[in-house]
């Protein structure tokens, strides 16, 4: 096992674990945030970096310091290991330096995409970007293209983070999508304008991170806070048949594979199972799925919601409401004076004490 502390809270791990996962078994705010890993998937990350990680010190034998932010899905633990997340001014600075980046070519239509609501670049920029945008030209545009029947396909969304590819290559026999061309010309294309037909290539959709690939039986039908995700499971011969039925009363909306904490697949599922059972009866309901991310969706006060765990406090070392204590620099708000209890609201003659 190898020790890493990551901001200022150490954790054993098993030797080959990534930062990224190690910080993911601290869980909480230290976990950085991943918008191309796929731990489901043998390959992913490195793309998008968005997890960028300050490493103040390398190892117990190495103490140095890792002279750039690195990667941290791409990057191993080492015994003795010290990694800043969100202590650290320059990995903040440089996420919201990635997220100006990925918004230069996405457009803002949140509005009318149906991935608002559970879209990790929304969250990403809400949580780590900035108000603004200092960019002032044309953004991409693309030739709309038909890829088939079931997934509709917004290249101007996609921020390339190679998840579709590596999923369609790892679940289906005959992948027929990829990305074409290089620089800011990159796009998803099908090769040959073959259509996406295969029987698992409905997953693509659940691992977009954006609203690029979209279920086409399920488009501009609802917003996804209208709807409630419910765990169902069928028998099914192709795949597990264990999914989550997004309903609005007794309508089943969408179909998708159930995600965990992260927001990942834990169950792929076919495409019958996701487009064609869209019947209440078709499904043993379990019961209200629990959503543990922090999302719009989860707002909707479901049994089992889950709040993500707080470690600030462990990461500064003390209680944040101490930070904001002014008592020992100011003579006002005298800690003993009980603001509940004064008749409407306090003055400076409520805090004078008889020696004043
Ligand atoms: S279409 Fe979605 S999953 Fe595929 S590369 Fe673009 S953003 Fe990633
Ligand atoms: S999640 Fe690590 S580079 Fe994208």
């Amino acid at each position: 096992m190898l020790r890493v502390t990551i901001d200022n809270i150490s954790i054993e791990v098993p030797a080959g674990t990534s930062i990224l996962n190690a910080a993911r078994m601290i869980g909480g705010e230290v976990t950085p945030p991943a918008m191309c890993y796929y731990s489901k998937l043998k390959e992913s990350g490195g793309k998008c970096r968005t997890c960028l990680v300050e490493v103040s010190k390398g190892s117990e034998k190495d103490p140095r310091p890792m002279p750039k932010l690195v990667a941290s899905c791409r990057t191993g633990v080492m015994d003795g290991m010290e990694v800043k997340n969100i202590t650290s001014e320059k990995v903040v600075d440089a996420r919201k330096g990635v997220v100006e980046m990925l918004l230069i070519n996405h457009p803002l239509d949140c509005p009318v995409c149906d991935q608002a609501g559970e879209c990790h670049l929304q969250d990403l920029s809400y949580e780590h970007g900035t108000e603004g945008t200092r960019y002032e030209f044309d953004r991409r545009t693309f030739e709309k293209e038909d890829i088939g029947p079931y997934i509709s396909l917004h290249m101007t969304r996609c921020i390339l983070c190679y998840r579709c590819v590596n999923t369609a290559a790892e679940l289906t026999n005959k992948r027929e999508h990829g990305v074409l061309e290089r620089g800011d010309h990159s796009e998803i294309s099908t090769l040959l304008g073959k259509s996406l037909d295969n029987e698992f290539i409905g997953n693509v959709i659940d691992v977009c991170p954006v609203g690029a690939l979209t279920d086409k039986t399920f488009r501009f039908k609802n917003r996804v806070w209208f709807t409630k995700p419910v765990d169902v499971h069928r028998d099914c011969p192709t795949c597990s048949g264990k999914a989550r039925a997004w309903m609005r009363g007794d309508e089943v909306f969408r179909v998708t594979a159930r995600k965990d904490q992260w927001g990942e697949v834990e169950d792929w599922i076919c495409n019958t199972c996701r487009f064609d059972k869209k019947e209440t009866k078709d499904w043993v309901v379990e019961g209200p799925s629990k959503i543990d991310r922090r999302s719009v969706i989860s707002q909707g006060h479901y049994v089992g919601t889950e709040k993500t765990q707080v470690l600030i406090d462990k990461v500064i070392g003390k209680d944040p409401k101490l930070t904001l204590d002014i008592h020992s620099i100011s003579d006002v708000n005298k800690p003993e004076i009980e603001l509940s209890k004064i008749d409407g609201p306090a003055h400076s003659e409520d805090f004078k004490t008889k020696q004043d």
